[in-house]
C-alpha cells in the first residue's frame, strides 16, 4: 500500500502540515488510495472454469484424505488453508475434490455471498478426461439426490464450507476406506 508515490504524497503532506489544514488534505489522499485499491480488485479477471480445469486426482496435491489445486497458480495458499488445523478461508482459484466426480471451486471474493464464493460441480469422468454435468452454487444436486450446498453450508463458519467428518455437515454414506478406493480408481488417471 505504501509505494513510492504514497511516500511522496505523505512527505508533501508533511510540508503542508507546517502551514496548517492537514486534516482535510490527508483525508482526501486516503480516500483516493482506497478507491484505487477497489478499482484494482474489480479489474482482476473473472475465474475461467471449464472441463479442463479438472484433472486426475493424482495430478492434484493431496492434503490428508482429499485433493487440492489452484487455478490461479496460488497452490501454496490453498494448501495452507487446507492444512490449517482450525479452519481457514480458501483463496480464489482453489479446487477441492474428495472423489473424482465432485468438486468445489473458489471464485474471486464477492462472487457469491451465500456460498462464500464456492461453486459446486458434478463431473462425468472417463479416460478422455472430465466433462461438467452440473455446476452452480445453491442448486447442484449429486447422483444420490443430495444438494451440495445444503450439506456443506452446515459446516461451522470458520471451516469455509469444508465438511470433513466433524465440522457440522450431514454425514455421507461412504467411509474413508471406500473413498480411498474410489480415489484410486479415478478413470482420468489411466496412463
Ligand atoms: C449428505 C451431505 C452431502 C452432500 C449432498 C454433498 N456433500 Fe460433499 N461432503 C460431505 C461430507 C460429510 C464430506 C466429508 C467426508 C469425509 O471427510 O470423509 C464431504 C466432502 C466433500 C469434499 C471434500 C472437502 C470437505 O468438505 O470435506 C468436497 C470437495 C465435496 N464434498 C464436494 C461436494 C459436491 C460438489 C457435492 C454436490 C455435487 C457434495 N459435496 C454433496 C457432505 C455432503
Amino acid at each position: 500500500m505504501f509505494n513510492k508515490r504514497t511516500m511522496l504524497v505523505v512527505f508533501m503532506l508533511g510540508g503542508i502540515q507546517a502551514c496548517g489544514k492537514t486534516g482535510e488534505v490527508s483525508e482526501v489522499v486516503i480516500k483516493q488510495e482506497a478507491q484505487a485499491e477497489t478499482a484494482v480488485a474489480a479489474e482482476s479477471p473473472e475465474l475461467k472454469i471449464d472441463a479442463d480445469s479438472f484433472v486426475c486426482l493424482n495430478e492434484m496435491t493431496a492434503v490428508r484424505h482429499y485433493f487440492v489445486d489452484n487455478l490461479r497458480s496460488d497452490l501454496a495458499a490453498t494448501v495452507a488453508a487446507a492444512e490449517s488445523a482450525d479452519g481457514a478461508v480458501f483463496p480464489p482459484g482453489s479446487v477441492v475434490q474428495l472423489v473424482p466426480t465432485e468438486a468445489m471451486v473458489k471464485h474471486n471474493s464477492g462472487w457469491n455471498a451465500a456460498t462464500n464464493d464456492w461453486e459446486f460441480f458434478e463431473l462425468d469422468v472417463s479416460a478422455e478426461g472430465s466433462s461438467i454435468r452440473n455446476r452452480g452454487f445453491t442448486d447442484v444436486v449429486n447422483r444420490f439426490g443430495g444438494n451440495c450446498f445444503g450439506c456443506h453450508i452446515k459446516a461451522e463458519a470458520k471451516y469455509d464450507l469444508i465438511c470433513e467428518l466433524d465440522h457440522g455437515c450431514d454425514p455421507i454414506p461412504v467411509t474413508r476406506e471406500m473413498i480411498a478406493g474410489i480415489q484410486a480408481q479415478d478413470p482420468r488417471c489411466a496412463d
